[in-house]
This record gives C-alpha cells, sequence and structure tokens, in this order.
C-alpha cells in the first residue's frame, strides 16, 4: 500500500473520517459515564488518569469514591498522600496516584487551582502526557486537541495499516501524524470520545466487530484480514526475577506489622509487610517473634522484573512488642484494609483472614 511520508495511505479517501466516526458516536457512544456529567477538567482529569491501564467499569466505583472524598482540585491538594492512595487501593500502578496528588498541589499553587488549558502547561505536570492533555483539553472544553491513548492506536494502526511496534519513535510519531490529520475542528470532544470508544467496544483487541464500524469500508487491515497484525507487539523481552521474603508478624490481639514503605521506590509511600533477608533477620522485634509458618511462594509481576514472594508467619508471643521500626504500625486486618496497600499485601490479608474464618 502506498503511504506519504506521514504514513496515511494516498489511495483511499480519508476525507470523511470524522464524519463517520461522530455519526456513529450519535447512536453508539458513551455519554452516561460518570466523568461525562457536569465535566469539569479536574473530572477529566482524574478519570484519564484512573482509566489508563485499568477498564472502564473497574474505574467507575473508584471515581465516584474519590469524587466523594476530593470533590475539588484544592480539596485533593490538601489531602495527605496517606488518604489518596487508600482511595487507589486495588486500582494498582500507584505512580499514577502519587503523580495526581503531586500534581493538584501544583495547580494550585502555579495557577491558583483554575486548571490550565493549553497541552504544554498540562504536559509539564506529573503523570501527565500529551494524550491525557489532549483528553482534558477536548473533553472537558470542547476544544480541538488530539489525543492517541491505547484503544485510538489500535483502530488507526488497522485503519492505515501501520507496520511497526509504536514504542519505536518512528511508529509513534507516525501514528500522532496520522491522529491529528484526523482530528477535525470541530465537535472534538464527541469525536474523541467517539474514537476511544470505538476501540474498547468495536476495534476491539482479540475480536472486531467490523461489520458495525464506520471506517471498516476504508480500514487497510479488514481489506486484506491482517487486523491481528496491528499495532505490531512490542518484541519480547525476558524479564529478570527477583526475590523477597515477606514477615507477617501477628501479635496475640490479631493483629499484622505494616510499614509505610518510602516515598521511592516499588510500592513508595503504601503498607507492606516489613521485608527481611532471612527468617532469622526479626532483629527488630522484642520480645522475639517464632516463626510459625511459610506459606506459597507467588510471584507478583511489574513491568520490568518478576517478584517472588515468600511470605513467613511470626508470631508474638505477647499482646504488645516493641518494634525498631519508625515508620510501622500493628493494625487489625479490616483497618488495614482501608489502607494504601501493596497489591500482595492485599491478596495476603485475604488469605489470612480466610483462614481466621474457617
Ligand atoms: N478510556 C480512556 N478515556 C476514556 C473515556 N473518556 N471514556 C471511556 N474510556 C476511556
Amino acid at each position: 500500500m502506498q503511504q506519504d511520508k506521514t504514513g496515511l495511505s494516498q489511495s483511499l479517501n480519508n476525507a470523511n473520517f470524522a464524519d463517520r466516526v461522530l455519526t456513529w458516536f450519535e447512536d453508539h457512544g458513551r455519554k452516561h459515564l460518570p466523568w461525562q456529567q457536569n465535566v469539569t477538567p479536574y473530572k477529566v482529569w482524574v478519570s484519564e488518569i484512573m482509566l489508563q491501564q485499568t477498564q472502564v467499569a473497574t474505574v467507575i466505583p473508584y471515581f465516584e469514591r474519590f469524587m466523594a472524598s476530593f470533590p475539588t482540585v484544592e480539596s485533593l491538594s490538601e489531602a495527605s498522600l496517606d488518604e489518596v492512595l487508600a482511595h487507589w487501593t486495588g486500582l494498582g500502578y500507584y505512580a499514577r496516584a502519587r503523580n495526581l496528588h503531586k500534581a493538584a498541589q501544583q495547580v494550585c499553587q502555579q495557577y491558583n487551582g483554575v486548571f490550565p488549558t493549553t497541552v504544554e502547561q498540562l504536559e509539564a505536570l506529573p503523570g501527565i502526557g500529551r494524550s491525557t492533555a489532549g483528553a482534558i483539553i477536548s473533553l472537558s472544553l470542547n476544544q480541538r486537541a488530539t489525543i492517541l491513548d491505547g484503544n485510538v492506536k489500535r483502530v488507526l494502526a488497522r485503519h492505515q495499516a501501520l507496520e511497526g511496534w509504536p514504542g519505536v519513535s518512528k511508529v509513534h510519531k507516525a501514528l500522532w501524524d496520522i491522529a491529528d490529520q484526523f482530528t477535525p475542528t470541530d465537535n472534538c470532544k464527541a469525536y474523541n470520545q467517539a474514537m476511544m470508544d470505538l476501540g474498547a467496544t468495536i476495534c476491539t483487541r482479540s475480536s472486531p466487530s467490523c461489520l458495525l464500524c464506520p471506517v471498516s469500508t476504508d480500514c487497510i487491515a479488514r481489506a486484506a484480514n491482517t487486523w491481528q497484525n496491528y499495532p505490531s507487539k512490542k518484541p519480547k523481552t525476558i524479564k529478570p526475577i527477583r526475590t523477597s521474603t515477606f514477615a507477617i508478624l501477628r501479635n496475640t490481639q490479631d493483629e499484622v506489622y505494616l510499614i509505610r514503605r518510602p516515598e521511592q521506590g516499588i510500592w513508595g509511600g503504601l503498607w507492606c509487610f516489613p521485608e527481611i533477608d532471612k527468617p532469622e533477620d526479626i532483629h527488630f522485634i522484642s520480645p522475639p517473634a517464632h516463626k510459625t509458618e511459610t506459606l506459597p511462594v507467588f510471584r507478583h509481576t511489574f513491568s520490568h522484573f518478576h517478584l517472588d514472594i515468600e511470605p513467613i508467619v511470626f508470631t508474638m508471643s505477647r499482646s504488645t512488642a516493641e518494634v525498631r521500626e519508625d515508620s510501622g504500625a500493628w493494625v487489625s486486618i479490616e483497618d488495614a484494609m482501608l489502607k494504601g496497600l501493596a497489591a500482595p499485601v492485599v491478596n495476603l490479608l485475604k488469605q489470612l483472614q480466610t483462614r481466621a474464618r474457617s
């Protein structure tokens, strides 16, 4: 297929691409999501950050709880990081919550609590990339701005049969150019929402409904029945495996001991069981705890490595213990569940709860 230097196919007429997408949106687009009601840049921002890596259905209850607790950017900026992280427990990718909190403080300090409205200003805030900036501007103000999230990338890569993994800068740039050329001046809010909806509901990763797609007639991948090839997959790399031993300390009041992790590094600012090098390493506990049980090793996978976690349960012989750690606390499992927790800690606490009941 002939392509010009932007990657746009020459031989097809894409002129009314946006019109077809907009017409489809009238009948089939999503218009009743919680962040689409009484829209503000703040709501769009929070929802877009939650929707990165997370499905709409999962996000909805988190978004509603978040807005009930932090209804404005000021209230978010004044909350403690711990409170914000507690609202994120279970959503994962906690850097998103830390950045949200930091960016709220910057919006209050630098812009008096009023969201900036240019892509450049928004991109300068922590956690906001070019696509999220475009979504905030277009969805909340109906101004023209281009977006390119994972769903939109898939629609465009297939429509144009664009070769190459989007992680490669040339391919990434070609996709942005295509996205920019298709974005209309008017109705940008509906168009961008429609493109995300099209990707999420019609042009799905593994079973696209091409018969229902408004842009299937000139979709190159559809014509060639090669939609599975787009966008190209990331070349496989082997993730290294690291190991960690979690010390699950329990006292006679059925409490567990958790520490708040330093803000830098994995699970920054989240509550976690203390990590130890070896079982004898419980030197920070006095009086001593007894190792009672080793739970099965399980794997938690991060973007760059696997972490094999060995949980060991230690039981205190007295109800209170002097524990030499700055950031730790004894908490009941129920209270622990209300904190911002590392994902494997949630699993382990649930296991402890189930065992206590049985
Ligand atoms: N994914 C990212 N942004 C979205 C939005 N505004 N609506 C639905 N899904 C989305």
